[in-house]
């Protein structure tokens, strides 16, 4: 029998728009204008969110179409689960929501990822918008079309890629984040000037008071390098064969980290650890110079970040926890190098390594012990 070669028409190139600005979640017909194509809109959001912003934006979406549904789970990172989708599912299937649905996916990192996935899958595909409240949302997981929940082994490891058809930043939600949460997402944009710009990463060591207080102009520069950094190393390689790997600085550690403190380490807080041990692996082994790992670890640590914070959590927990990482491959656990701040080491051309355990031990040791130094210094 002859082989059949099935031939598909070359996939049209996505695009979408992403808006950063103040007060959009109150211009709706400023970016929902076709509101009526659509036979449903879904809003997907946590219990915060829901009385912050969620209400508000139905009521208004209730004057420009007739069937708004309003989905709301428990904030935090055990709602982003297997169970919770099949509910979204369950109640998107009882609504009669059909292949016309969008989905608005409104809230942190948590919802973006859950409803995208949703939104993935549901009748193998529904349009959606990412609607980010938080910073950690509008510089990272709103954009680049990660999407995907976690279970017992790891974090994200069941997910798709799948694109939004835009993103609404407005930045007037930052100012109901707690300082704890306006870190957590401000790591996230260290993390893209670390990797691809040195000076925004100075920018933003020189001017880190002003954008801690969220002024407004402050905000929208950092959201916006941020943003503009990871569209263009999305736009190279969507899926993550080789450069998108770079946006996972720090996220080997950090990930593990979140794992083995059952997620009550938060992401950013998770990442800035392990941006502090995977810098400091990076100048183990010749890569980055001292000088670089001091001046990211004296940011952190002005922002209350310190590696003695972590002492508690087992370096061998840690380290096994790396073994389910999504960059692994053949059992081999993978790190992303800094070379010097503003850009990665690509060795080979591949830019995640394989890195010794031993070297990875002596990396977490030596951060969990002398950013006490810092601290008092
Ligand atoms: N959060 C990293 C990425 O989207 O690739």
């Amino acid at each position: 029998m002859p082989n059949i070669l099935m031939r598909l028409p070359p996939a049209k190139p996505t695009t979408y728009p992403i808006s950063i600005e103040a007060g959009l979640l109150k211009k709706t017909k400023q970016w929902l204008s076709q509101a009526s194509s659509y036979s449903s809109v879904v809003i997907i959001t946590d219990n915060n969110v829901k009385s912050l912003y969620a209400n508000s934006l139905a009521s208004q979406l209730k004057k420009q179409h007739k069937k708004i549904v309003v989905i709301s789970l428990p904030a935090g990172e055990q709602s982003k689960s297997a169970p919770n989708k099949q509910k979204i599912e369950t109640i998107l299937l009882k609504n009669q929501c059909d292949r016309a649905t969008l989905i608005l996916a409104l809230g942190g990192g948590v919802i973006g990822d859950l409803a995208g996935f949703t939104a993935a899958t549901y009748m193998r595909g529904i349009a959606f918008m990412q609607l980010p409240t938080t910073l950690l949302a509008m510089v990272d997981s709103s954009v680049g079309g990660k999407t995907g929940i976690n279970t017992s082994l790891g974090k994200n490891l069941i997910g798709a890629f799948y694109q939004p058809k835009a993103v609404i930043a407005d930045i007037d939600c930052l100012h109901s984040l707690s300082e704890k949460e306006f870190i957590n997402g401000l790591v996230e944009a260290l993390k893209y000037f670390l990797i691809y710009d040195k000076k925004q990463f100075m920018w933003a060591k020189n001017n880190l008071a002003k954008i801690v207080s969220r002024e407004k102009s402050f905000l929208q520069k950092l959201i916006y390098h941020s943003v503009l950094i990871k569209s263009i190393i999305v736009q190279k390689d969507e899926k993550e064969n080789n450069l998108r790997m770079i946006c996972n600085l720090g996220h080997t550690i950090g990930h593990a980290l979140e794992k083995v403190s059952h997620y009550k380490v938060m992401h950013g807080y998770a990442v800035a650890f392990g941006i502090l041990v995977e810098a400091k692996i990076a100048e183990l082994l010749g890569f980055l110079n001292a000088d670089d790992f001091y001046m990211i670890q004296t940011v952190f640590a002005k922002l209350g970040i310190l590696g003695h914070h972590y002492k508690k959590y087992s370096v061998e927990k840690i380290l096994s926890a790396t073994k389910s990482d999504k960059k692994n491959r053949g059992g081999k656990t993978r790190y992303v190098l800094l070379e010097r701040i503003g850009k990665i080491n690509a060795f080979d051309n591949a830019f995640a390594q394989v890195v010794l355990d031993a070297v990875v031990r002596k990396a977490i040791k030596w951060v969990v012990a002398s950013n006490c130094k810092v601290a008092s210094g």
